[in-house]
């Protein structure tokens, strides 16, 4: 660390941890931002429109394109997160193999890539085999996986309000409805054109803002820096119809940003009972255990609660933005990538003046090490507890008497694991945006994993625990291949014991290619 943010830092000890954060801005982030006054439209959703007035920031912007290096853990090369054979960069063996085993019955488990550039999102969208592009044609899910993709939903929602969520994801995916390039998550999702102050776009992160009764104009600087961010990088679910407009993204923040929190959320929030009272709350029942799970995704603002940065007042765009002069401007580069890609890890050395770009890059590996090699063990749990469960559900000898209560209480267990493991699988970072809040987490993973378990077996009166000793991957080998082609393929579902708990999906054609429709619409 600097002198200057050295001292800073101690001076406010003494203070009010509010001083702290206003000490951090200070070092980091001059009191106001430029403004500006434009002549671009105020609804523009072209990422061209602004090349002219702002030609440093669109050219950093268009780095994002860079799609070919990887770090240890991270990078731009969208490999399948589960393939620990190709297409790999040479040397890359950071998958997790486990992954379509336990999300089987989820499109998760058809295809999962590791993150690229901004610029790619709308690209990358179009072509996820978890967007169906068989049969009829209808994507399968609602539209609101498009709400991260492109400011173009300023323009959809004000069409159509909230019958939009669950529209069908199809409708807006063709050429004529939106330039792939063009209209991928630009400036517009952060900025108002008109005077580049930064702006909300995203309707979660507004409706949660009214929910929890903060005023955007009042915020600090840096608080906005990182909520801009926090429109995307956060973990949401499609709202159930009974509780307000079907399949509106909500973030499950009432209860607060753990895993604990969320967890105790999601079990009310989900389908009303018959006396009007919220049930859990259920993203998919997993093909082999049944249980009803939740899938986590990208929990970055979350995770970067309470972590030695988020509570010193450093923000996402401080590391992932940093400052650089150009054409004698200090200017916010908008490459929004790994810090890692830089050797000289510049980004960090904006505070860390004191420390080589070595050292720092090694106290990143530290916790990514540490933390990758936890991740794979709850994985491991986590598939074991299923398999428990799918053996007790089977089991035709002499049960418990409260077998049926126990099989519950199992399935609930790997609920929580699951959703523990996803919080730090699916947080990108691998741990370092908070090494202490992730251990903890995957600590409760296994917990929760090893107590379903234990539920499952003594369900059975301890008769399948025999079936569950050794190694994990021969009990249950990772499942490398599915996708939605193949679960057409009654064959490929004889491969697997898991595979078998699948229906096989009726034989049909591909009718999506990218943004292209092959074949006509059916007829209404
Ligand atoms: C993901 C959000 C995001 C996107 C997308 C984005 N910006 Fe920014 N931009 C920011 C943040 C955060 C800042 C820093 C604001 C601050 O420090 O108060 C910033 C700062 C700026 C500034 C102020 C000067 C500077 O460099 O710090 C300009 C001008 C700007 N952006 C232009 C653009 C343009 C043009 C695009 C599209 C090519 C764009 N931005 C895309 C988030 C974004
Ligand atoms: C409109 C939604 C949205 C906003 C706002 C947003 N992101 Fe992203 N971000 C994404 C999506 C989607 C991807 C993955 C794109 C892909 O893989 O095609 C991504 C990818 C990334 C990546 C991985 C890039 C790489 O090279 O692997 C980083 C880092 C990142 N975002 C940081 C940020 C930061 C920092 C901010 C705030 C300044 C931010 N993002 C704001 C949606 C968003
Ligand atoms: C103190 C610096 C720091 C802060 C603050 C920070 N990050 Fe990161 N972030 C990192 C590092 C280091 C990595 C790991 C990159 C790697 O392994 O290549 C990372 C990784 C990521 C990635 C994945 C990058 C990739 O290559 O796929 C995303 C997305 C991301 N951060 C978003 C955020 C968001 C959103 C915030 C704010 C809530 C944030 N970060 C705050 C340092 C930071
Ligand atoms: C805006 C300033 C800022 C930036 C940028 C920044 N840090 Fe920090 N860093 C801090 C502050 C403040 C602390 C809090 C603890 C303290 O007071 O020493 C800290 C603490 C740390 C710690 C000790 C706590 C822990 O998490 O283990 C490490 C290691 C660290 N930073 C590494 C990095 C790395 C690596 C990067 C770049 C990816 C980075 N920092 C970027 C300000 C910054």
């Amino acid at each position: 660390m600097n002198k200057k943010l050295f001292s800073l830092v101690t001076v406010s000890v003494s203070l009010l941890s509010m001083l702290l954060l206003s000490a951090c801005n200070d070092v980091s982030t001059p009191l106001k931002p430029p403004t500006y006054k434009t002549t671009i439209k105020e609804d523009e959703t072209r990422m061209s429109a602004f090349k002219a007035q702002f030609p440093l920031e669109y050219a950093s912007y268009q780095k994002n394109n860079e799609s070919e290096v990887m770090t240890d853990y991270k990078g731009s090369i969208a490999y399948h997160k589960n393939d620990n054979v190709n297409p790999l960069p040479e040397g890359f063996k950071k998958a997790q193999p486990y992954l379509k085993n336990l999300w089987l019955g989820y499109p998760f488990s058809f295809e999962y890539n590791e993150a690229r550039g901004h610029t790619y999102a709308v690209e990358d969208f179009v072509n996820i085999d978890r967007i169906n592009r068989y049969g009829d044609g209808k994507g399968q899910l609602p539209t609101t996986c498009w709400n991260c993709k492109t400011p173009k939903m300023m323009t959809w929602y004000k069409e159509f309000g909230d019958k939009l969520w669950s529209m069908d994801p199809n409708l807006f995916r063709t050429k004529d409805k939106i330039d792939a390039m063009d209209e991928t998550i630009n400036c517009a999702n952060c900025h108002n054109p008109a005077n580049m102050e930064l702006r909300l776009y995203s309707e979660p992160l507004k409706d949660w803002l009214k929910r929890s009764g903060k005023d955007w104009a009042t915020l600090s600087r840096n608080e906005k820096r990182s909520l801009m961010c926090a429109q995307c990088h956060s973990e949401y679910y499609f709202q159930h119809a009974d509780n307000g407009p079907a399949a509106k993204p909500v973030f499950p923040w009432d209860d607060g940003f753990d895993p604990e929190d969320m967890y105790r959320y999601y079990s009310g929030h989900g389908k009303k009972d018959a006396a009007g009272k919220p049930g859990p709350f259920v993203d998919f029942v997993h093909a082999v255990s049944k249980a009803p799970i939740i899938k986590m995704q990208h929990p970055e603002y979350e995770m970067f609660q309470d972590s030695p940065h988020g509570a010193a007042g450093v923000s996402c765009a401080d590391c992932h933005m940093q400052y650089q002069r150009e054409d004698g401007k200090k200017v916010s580069s908008h490459w929004m990538t790994s810090p890692m890609k830089d050797k000289e890890m510049r980004a960090c050395r904006q505070c860390h003046a004191d420390k080589s770009a070595d050292y720092l890059r090694e106290r990143v590996l530290y916790d990514q090490k540490r933390s990758f090699d936890q991740l794979l063990k709850a994985e491991a749990a986590s598939v074991k507890a299923h398999e428990a469960v799918r053996l007790a559900a089977a089991y035709n000898g002499e049960r418990a008497p409260d077998y049926d209560a126990l099989l519950a209480q199992a399935r609930e267990m790997i609920r929580k694991g699951q959703l523990y493991w996803d919080y730090v699988s699916a947080e990108n970072s691998v741990g370092f945006h908070n090494p202490v809040k992730a251990l903890d987490t995957l600590m409760l993973s296994v917990e929760s994993s090893n107590s379903a378990v234990e539920l499952a077996s003594a369900a059975t009166n301890f008769a399948i625990a025999k079936d569950l000793v050794g190694d994990i991957e021969k009990i249950v080998p990772p499942i490398l291949k599915h996708s939605r082609k193949l679960m057409q393929s009654p064959e490929h579902l004889l491969t697997h014991p898991w595979l078998q708990m699948l229906k096989p999906l009726p034989a049909s054609d591909q009718v999506w290619d990218g943004q292209t429709r092959l074949s006509a619409a059916p007829a209404k």
